[in-house]
């Protein structure tokens, strides 16, 4: 669907940073790659896995039977500032896949008789909440931890909402999501904005930084709050999500949100 041929040849021309400048899902991907890693600063997590998808990912490698279209002057503004914020076309076609964040319900509600259970969309804007009105810690940088909330199930917009009922074993789903990060970053066009992501996302799936360790926790925060708003809501008993999360908050946050939960529940 985004494949074309137009840029292919000067992709192949160039390994090195001609390539990147241009929409990377229209190049050979091997290529692209090559370029990404040469421009980027990627953490060598980053540089495995994007080595992974490369070799993975080879559906978009020639066009051949796709008519060029004409050269426009979005395309030249595309080579111009791809190493920056994507172009409107790559913009709107990111958006686009996002838009599926917002009408996937998220699986751990579905199926456990909750009505009109939210997005995975609607759980990650209440994250990013959390991570805006939480305190200030020393050494956590809330900017991040907003933005890694925003992004951290971004992937699920391609594989959907995966969990442990599905039958598939937390390697798969990881290379899954990485693909499908990858073939997102692919879309907004290769620059600083998908790396931005691309980063944010390797850190919280890795639990590398502190940021990751917090978000992580909100990642559970929202859940329970969710729950026991279902709970109130419709009656249901969603105790599963209290027991599964018990213990595992790591951070102070974390901790004193859950437990201000915990005991809301206990009140009813
Ligand atoms: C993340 O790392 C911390 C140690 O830094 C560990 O205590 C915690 O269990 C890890 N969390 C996950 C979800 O792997």
């Amino acid at each position: 669907m985004w494949s074309g041929s137009r840029l292919v040849f000067p992709c192949r021309a160039s390994a090195s940073s001609l390539a990147f400048l241009l929409p990377c899902f229209t190049c050979s991907t091997q290529l692209s790659f090559k370029s990404f890693l040469t421009r980027t600063a990627l953490s060598p997590t980053a540089f495995t896995f994007l080595r992974m998808a490369s070799s993975s990912s080879s559906s978009v490698t020639d066009g051949n039977d796709i008519d060029p279209p004409p050269p426009s002057s979005s395309n030249d503004a595309a080579s111009a500032t791809a190493a920056g914020p994507p172009t409107a076309s790559s913009a709107i076609d990111f958006l686009t896949l996002c838009h599926s964040l917002k009408t996937t319900k998220r699986a751990g509600w579905v199926g456990r008789d909750v009505q009109n259970p939210e997005s995975i969309a609607d759980h990650m804007y209440r994250m990013g909440l959390m991570a805006l009105i939480t305190s200030d810690i020393p050494g956590i940088d809330r900017d991040k931890c907003v933005k890694m909330a925003i992004v951290h199930d971004i992937a699920e917009a391609i594989v959907g909402d995966i969990t442990p009922s599905d039958g598939i074993s937390k390697d798969e789903k990881s290379r899954r999501e990485r693909e499908a990060l990858d073939h997102m970053c692919k879309l907004l066009g290769g620059g600083s904005r998908a790396k931005e992501i691309a980063e944010l996302w390797m850190e919280y799936e890795e639990n590398s930084s502190s940021e990751a360790k917090i978000v992580k926790d909100f990642d559970k925060v929202e859940m329970i709050l969710q729950a026991l708003e279902y709970e109130n809501e419709q009656g249901v008993d969603l105790d599963e999500f209290f027991q599964s999360t018990s213990g595992k908050f790591q951070t102070d946050a974390g901790k004193a949100w859950a437990s201000e939960i915990a005991s809301r529940r206990r009140k009813r």
